[in-house]
């Protein structure tokens, strides 16, 4: 029997959690005062975007699913979602999805804080519902689909929301549920092995594959499902259009090599 946050009133209990720990930051007090006060500051605020190659990924979301300024979903994004300063300078248009987004919007307002971009109430489990099918050209996710019920209902709410041609972009702690003890929201291990993206809740492998969402960048190429040093992950999936041209397969690959030199800082 699985040990994740499986009934209802556990995951309200480990999503309070999760707003304690919000409002802790919120107030300055937490962990991460740095990175609040730098999401906050206009000027700071482009040095949180993710290690992705920004530009690049722009660049094919416009080519690939055909739109002007691609519209972008911040997946579990927190109270500050990191693209805040690409939505702020016009190269997407970002939503921020997250379970706690009324919540979020309180702790905004109560600060009195003015940031680009104010999260929607939703869940990657009802991302499709939320922000519609075929209806966006990336999918980003830092630090939160391990924090689901369910990742893999998850990546079929993603591969149905995004266009053809999309990306969706993940990234966080690896082996964050054992690190954990899997309590609260943390009822799953993602991690990086044999070039795919895994996960594994406390007892056993999730199949997390779906049909017409497939991997072509991970990082890192390999990584021990047993560490217990913090250990980052990178993956990036995309969903190939019915029909593509013969110059998708090398741009893609083009793409995955610019995203693997932006994350690991070659
Ligand atoms: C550790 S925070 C990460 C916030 C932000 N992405 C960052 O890196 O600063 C995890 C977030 O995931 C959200 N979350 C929890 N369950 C979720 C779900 N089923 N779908 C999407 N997000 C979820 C939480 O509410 C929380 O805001």
């Amino acid at each position: 029997m699985a040990r994740g946050p499986v009934d209802d009133a556990k995951r309200r209990a480990a999503l309070d959690d999760e707003l304690a720990f919000w409002s802790r930051e919120a107030a300055l007090d937490g962990r991460f005062a740095t990175e609040i006060l730098r999401r906050l500051d206009p000027t700071n605020r482009p040095g949180e975007h993710p290690a992705f190659a920004v530009p690049d990924v722009v660049a094919w979301a416009v080519r690939r699913t055909s739109v002007a300024r691609p519209r972008v979903v911040d997946l579990g994004s927190g109270p500050l979602s990191v693209l805040a300063a690409a939505h702020e300078h016009g190269a997407v248009d970002v939503t921020a999805v997250d379970p706690l987004a009324d919540d979020y919007a309180r702790l905004i307002d109560e600060r009195g804080w003015d940031y680009p971009v104010v999260p929607t109430a939703g869940s990657g489990e009802t991302l499709a519902d939320v922000v519609g099918r075929d209806a966006v050209s990336v999918v980003y996710c830092r630090n939160a689909l391990d924090h689901a019920a369910s990742p893999r209902r998850c990546l079929e709410q993603i591969r149905d929301a995004l266009r053809p041609g999309g990306l969706f972009l993940v990234e966080g702690v690896a082996f964050e549920g054992t690190h954990q003890n899997h309590e609260g929201l943390h009822g799953f291990d993602l991690f990086v092995a044999s070039g795919a993206l895994r996960c594994r809740d406390a007892d056993d492998d999730v199949d997390i594959d779906v049909d017409g969402l497939v991997p072509f960048v991970t990082v890192p190429d390999a990584s021990a499902p047993d560490a217990t040093e913090p250990e980052w992950f990178w993956a990036a999936y995309h969903k190939p259009p019915a029909t593509v041209d013969a110059t998708y397969a090398p741009e893609l690959r083009a793409l995955a090599v610019a995203m693997r030199d932006a994350v690991t800082g070659r």
